[in-house]
């Protein structure tokens, strides 16, 4: 099976939102959508997703589901903007509770925080599949940049999130909490098992050195033979050295904090005041 991917590029957050559809039907899944954040003004906006939801419109397409790779640290989640607008379930790995009990306590949230993943419409893990029409979507867990993050196999198509990037730019950083190197290598041998001709979508591209345009579909069997952090075989050792001196020297996302107190809360802000004012904290010295 050989899904039809429409990929959209926001290049402020250098994330891939993907529509991944059934080529013999109408059913789509709407993967790793975006919500614009302007952090000087703490204003929203929602001109990415809205281009997503005109696509589904223009195209006459049914949303089965609304997926996240990860709690993404990098933007917001544009999820339940989009479940308004068209339908389909929210989901995301049944992880989501071990980064909800991590951000639960930096964010010093209250008991009115819920940190059993209930904020989404279906917690997934391994070997869990799931339906978008007539294609079949498979779990893969492959957690190492986060706890919970997921890769959607999908007929011939794969989008792994922040694992692999493109092979000229290598891996995803495991330095926020619940990250490791270690996880990451082995989780990352698990999509390197597919066959050679699978379709790798990944979750962000940055460029790389030589190249100038953005990219972000190759496959496993390129992965192999080209991925600078874990191709031809790199060993384990080697890796996990590489990955963690290089994490080392990496700054925060610029809207981490956003982020991570709106996207694990499956893309909702948190309550309103009593005056219906909604408030986001920067926690000092946290993180
Ligand atoms: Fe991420």
């Amino acid at each position: 099976m050989t899904p039809f991917v429409k990929a959209f590029f926001d290049e402020a957050t250098f994330t891939v939102s993907y529509v991944v559809r059934d080529p013999n039907g109408t059913a789509c899944a709407i993967i790793d959508s975006v919500l614009d954040f302007d952090n000087a003004s703490g204003r929203t906006d929602t001109r990415s997703a809205d281009k997503i939801i005109a696509y589904v419109r223009d195209e006459g397409l049914t949303v089965d589901w609304i997926l996240e790779s990860h709690v993404h640290a990098d933007h917001l989640s544009a999820a339940p903007y989009i479940q308004e607008k068209t339908g389909g379930k929210i989901g995301i790995g049944d992880r989501i509770t071990v980064v909800q009990d991590t951000f639960g306590k930096v964010f010093n949230e209250g008991t009115e925080f819920q940190r059993d993943g209930s904020q989404f419409d279906a917690l997934f893990k391994e070997g869990d599949s799931f339906m978008v029409g007539q294609m079949r979507g498979d779990v893969l867990h492959t957690p190492g940049h986060t706890p919970a993050c997921l890769t959607y196999v999908i007929g011939d198509a794969a989008f792994v999130g922040d694992t692999l990037f493109m092979p000229d730019f290598g891996t995803a950083r495991c330095d926020f909490p619940g990250g490791s190197s270690e996880t990451l290598y082995q989780s990352i041998q698990k999509i390197l098992a597919l066959p050679d001709e699978t379709r790798v979508f990944v979750g962000h591209d940055y460029k790389a050195p030589g190249r100038d345009e953005y990219a972000w579909e190759t496959t496993v069997g390129e992965q192999k033979a080209l991925n600078i952090h874990v191709g031809q075989g790199k060993k384990i050792e080697d890796f996990v050295q590489m990955r963690d001196a290089r994490d080392a020297t990496l700054s925060m996302p610029r809207l981490i904090l956003p982020s991570l107190q709106v996207n694990m809360r499956a893309g909702q802000m948190p309550p309103p005041d009593d005056q219906g004012d909604v408030f986001l904290k920067i926690p000092v010295n946290k993180l």
